[in-house]
């Protein structure tokens, strides 16, 4: 590839996080506008799987009454965890606080997280490493249960996550992993083609609510945009077309 091929090349790239496909599309032939039915805000559970009820906003008294100030100003990337679990009722603070649904309205979620056109496209997986309560293995929440579903057990999970996060071994000593996957045609419903850049703003929010939310439970976290996209799907079986991961965060205890 030429220098100008190259620079072309990445022009084209650019033209993603523009809002100029929006003109582009013809909205009248959306799915949504063409009558297509709704698309769930939540995947379905298969019905062998082990429920796990969580604890819901009240019930969390250990939630430090952290100013937000505070809380904006300790922010940062933490990548050093203490051998110390999470509590079960941590992790339910810090689900609500990512994706936690407030009201449901007409098959529309409102969260604790903004999301373009109230489409809400991510579901949340779980690696779980060292959470009091629950077993190794790989869960998924269920923002309109206020649970988690237990997806299925990993041998060597530490070594499985850090080897598909392309070596970053503090994912293996983390407590938590949240894995955000993405089912666009949630999103594509409403906006077509226009969907993704939509799709990669919202994830944002979520992860921030972590970072936030993890200041407030003397715990930190690590936004993780480098993976392999195969091993992570598939450690969390998904099939990398209508539904792919597209973000992750370790989450464990610190030392403050
Ligand atoms: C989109 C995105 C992807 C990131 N991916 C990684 C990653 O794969 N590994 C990692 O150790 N940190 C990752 N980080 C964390 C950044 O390295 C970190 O935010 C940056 O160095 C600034 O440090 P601070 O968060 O402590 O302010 C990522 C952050 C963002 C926002």
């Amino acid at each position: 590839m030429d220098k100008r091929e190259g620079k072309d090349r990445i022009a084209g790239y650019r033209e993603f996080l523009k809002d100029s496909i929006r003109k582009k599309v013809d909205f009248s032939r959306t799915d949504q506008n063409q009558g297509a039915v709704t698309p769930s805000p939540q995947k379905d559970i298969s019905p062998e799987k082990e429920i796990i009820k969580l604890s819901e906003m009240g019930d969390w008294p250990f939630v430090k009454s952290i100013d937000l100030v505070e809380a904006i100003a300790a922010r940062k990337s933490r990548r050093k965890y203490l051998d110390v679990p999470l509590m079960l009722d941590e992790l339910a603070f810090l689900l609500w606080a990512t994706q936690g649904v407030k009201s449901l309205t007409h098959g529309h979620t409102y969260r604790t997280v903004p999301s373009a056109g109230c489409r809400h496209s991510f579901e949340t997986y779980l690696c779980v490493i060292n959470v009091k309560g629950l077993d190794q293995g790989i869960y998924r929440y269920l923002p309109l249960d206020k649970a988690l579903v237990c997806e299925h057990k990993v041998d060597n999970i530490s070594t499985r996550i850090s080897k598909a996060s392309l070596g970053q071994a503090f994912t293996g000593d983390a407590s938590v992993t949240f894995i955000w996957t993405t089912i666009p045609y949630r999103m594509e419903w409403r906006y077509g083609m226009a969907a993704h850049k939509a799709i990669a703003i919202d994830i944002g929010h979520v992860c921030q609510n972590l970072y936030l939310t993890c200041e407030a439970i003397d715990s930190g976290c690590c936004a993780i945009g480098a993976y392999d996209q195969v091993m992570m799907d598939s450690l969390i079986d998904v099939d990398g077309e209508d539904e792919f991961v597209i973000y992750m965060a370790s989450v464990g205890k610190v030392k403050k």
